[in-house]
Parts: C-alpha cells; sequence; structure tokens
C-alpha cells in the first residue's frame, strides 16, 4: 500500500490516545498549564466528573491573542526551542502535544488576556477546528473549559469508568497536584461544591486541608540533603498504616511522578516496622539537578528517570 504522511487531525486523535486517557489527564494538563504560567491561583471546576465539563481558571500570564491558534497546533510549545534543551526541563511541560490532543477529542472554548493586551480574546473549537474566536472582557489569564470528552471517539468513552470512579480519580490527580504545588493556591469544585481548596502558603498547609486530622497527627516532617539531592515533606509514624499506596505520593522537581527508586527506598524503610501490605503515608518532594533526571520517557510524563537511581534511593 502506498505510504502517506497522515493529516493533523489524525495524529492529533492518535496521539490523544497516549496524553488524555480520562478526565483526570485532561484535568492535569490544564493545571499544569496554568503553573507553567506562573498562577498563583487556579481553580478547577468539573460537572459529572468532567465527562460533561471541565472547567480550569488561572491568573497565569495568559496567551497572546497571535499564540491563541497556534497553541493548538500538534507540537507547538512555549517551553522549549531546542534538542538540548531536553536535557534541562524547567517547565512541566514541554512536548506541545496537550492542547491539540485534547481539542481533537472534544469542545473546547478559551478565552485569555496577557497584562499587556487591552482586552482578552477567545477561541471555541469543535474537534479541533476553530469554530469561533473574538474579543473577551475578563481578568489577566486563562479561562479553558473542556466539554464532551470522547464525542468523537465512542471507543474511547466505552473504556471509561462509572462517573464516580471518573471522579476518583480526577480527585487524586488534584491530591498530587496540590501537593506538587504548595504555594499554589489551587481549588476543586464539583459543580457548586468545594472538594479540596489549598492557601498556597506551604505543603503542611495544603496536606492538613485535604488529609484528615488523624492522618496529620501521624506524620512526621522531614529534611534531608545528601550528594545534592535534597528530600522534603512528611512520612508517617511507624506505627501508622493504610491498606494501599494511594498515600505515597512523590513529587520529583516539583512534578508527581512514580519512580522505583523511591517507592523501593520507602518500601526498605518501613518494611521493618509494617506488615505485609501495610502501607506507610508519605508525601516527599524530592529536588536535584534537572539535568540528572529524564521526563521525557512517557507521554503522560507521570514516570521520571534518574541518572543515578542509587543517589535518590539512599538520599530517601
Ligand atoms: N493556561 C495557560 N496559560 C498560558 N499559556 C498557556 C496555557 N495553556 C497553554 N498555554 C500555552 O500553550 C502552549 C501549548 O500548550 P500544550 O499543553 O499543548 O503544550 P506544552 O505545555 O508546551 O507541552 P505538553 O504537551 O508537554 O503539555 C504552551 O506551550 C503555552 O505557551
Ligand atoms: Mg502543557
Amino acid at each position: 500500500m502506498k505510504i502517506i504522511k497522515l493529516d493533523s487531525s489524525v495524529y492529533n486523535k492518535i496521539s490523544a490516545g497516549e496524553v488524555v486517557e480520562r478526565p483526570a489527564s485532561v484535568v492535569k494538563e490544564l493545571v499544569e498549564n496554568a503553573i507553567d504560567a506562573g498562577a498563583t491561583k487556579i481553580e478547577i471546576v468539573v460537572a459529572n466528573a468532567g465527562l460533561d465539563e471541565i472547567k480550569v481558571l488561572d491568573n497565569g500570564c495568559g496567551i497572546e491573542k497571535e499564540d491563541l491558534k497556534t497553541a493548538f497546533l500538534p507540537h507547538a510549545t512555549s517551553k522549549i526551542r531546542k534538542a538540548e534543551d531536553l536535557s534541562n526541563i524547567h517547565t512541566l511541560g514541554f512536548r506541545g502535544e496537550a492542547l491539540p490532543s485534547i481539542a481533537s477529542v472534544s469542545m473546547v472554548s478559551i478565552k485569555s488576556k496577557t497584562a499587556d493586551a487591552e482586552v482578552g480574546n477567545y477561541l471555541k473549537l469543535r474537534g479541533g477546528e476553530v469554530e469561533e474566536e473574538g474579543i473577551a472582557g475578563m481578568n489577566v489569564g486563562t479561562e479553558i473549559t473542556v466539554s464532551n470528552l470522547f464525542f468523537n471517539t465512542p471507543a474511547r468513552l466505552k473504556f471509561l469508568k462509572t462517573p464516580a470512579g471518573e471522579f476518583s480519580d480526577v480527585k487524586s490527580a488534584v491530591l498530587k497536584l496540590i501537593f506538587a504545588n504548595p504555594t499554589i493556591s489551587i481549588s476543586l469544585f464539583n459543580q457548586n461544591e468545594k472538594v479540596y481548596s489549598s492557601d498556597g502558603k506551604g505543603l503542611a498547609g495544603a496536606i492538613k486541608s485535604i488529609f484528615s486530622e488523624d492522618m496529620w497527627q501521624n506524620l512526621l516532617p522531614l529534611n534531608y540533603e545528601k550528594n545534592g539531592v535534597v528530600v522534603t515533606g512528611f512520612a508517617s509514624r511507624s506505627t501508622y498504616f493504610k491498606m494501599n499506596r494511594t498515600y505515597q505520593i512523590s513529587i520529583v522537581n516539583g512534578r508527581v511522578c512514580d519512580n522505583q527508586s523511591i517507592s523501593s527506598a520507602i518500601s526498605t524503610v518501613y518494611q521493618q516496622y509494617l506488615m505485609k501490605r501495610n502501607y506507610p503515608v508519605t508525601v516527599l518532594s524530592i529536588e536535584l539537578d534537572p539535568s540528572k533526571i529524564d521526563v521525557n520517557v512517557h507521554p503522560t510524563k507521570a514516570e521520571v528517570r534518574f541518572s543515578d537511581g542509587n543517589q535518590v534511593f539512599s538520599a530517601v
């Protein structure tokens, strides 16, 4: 068969399959964009677990009028410029894939205003195609609304959980974003009902706003440095545990992620105190030289690799 180069509307849907698995992944991508935009306040509102609508409002730098459409083109990013930048990433995003992927499988309405602009601008897209544009009165920042997720990919809809299951994933994604960004005020609303709200005044406050009093009372603060790896955060007393790993949150250079060296270090420390299938509560923030980690491992950036995993294991 003849080989052709795929049209952007087709490959956006393909990368959407990797980046946008469910409402929680949309929430994560949109909030990470707001964080990269320097927002100090981010509000997330979902309707029907995000299956009907996800709205993220931030007070970040905004997007200029000329860039608003570009943001929805594949591989369009303001965050890196050249291949070498990949070895020293300081932002959560860098692939230029999230917005085109999300837009290709939903209806998006975005409005944004920069500090220099007199008015904001809006765009409405359907399945990635711009349908409407204009000016919008608003404060500096960005508001993006994603509705009818997967309306044009029925196969994906079939693999979603019940709304309760999807909502639990949304909550878990937001909880991690709050812990990873304790100096940003982040709130999650389920329609009008406030689910989480952090005040942006540090990790202890963020944990207290979300965990039960009993859990908070059983956490001990940590602050340790070894070989340039700084580990801060909280870990539960040796007598306190949960029945699953839901409450083990690892943050590497501000990014929530999974990594084998970190989880095995945590298990190693606690195995002398806890029985099998009892898990500690840990919120660990690990900081190290960005050139010593690779975040470009997976499309969702949920995993990181360390050039020296032993160093991180030993510090944790
Ligand atoms: N909330 C926002 N505020 C300001 N600029 C934004 C916002 N959301 C997106 N942008 C701009 O749109 C661009 C495209 O966003 P998109 O999420 O698709 O890519 P990215 O964040 O650069 O990389 P990734 O695909 O890894 O997330 C960003 O690089 C940024 O310049
Ligand atoms: Mg992004």
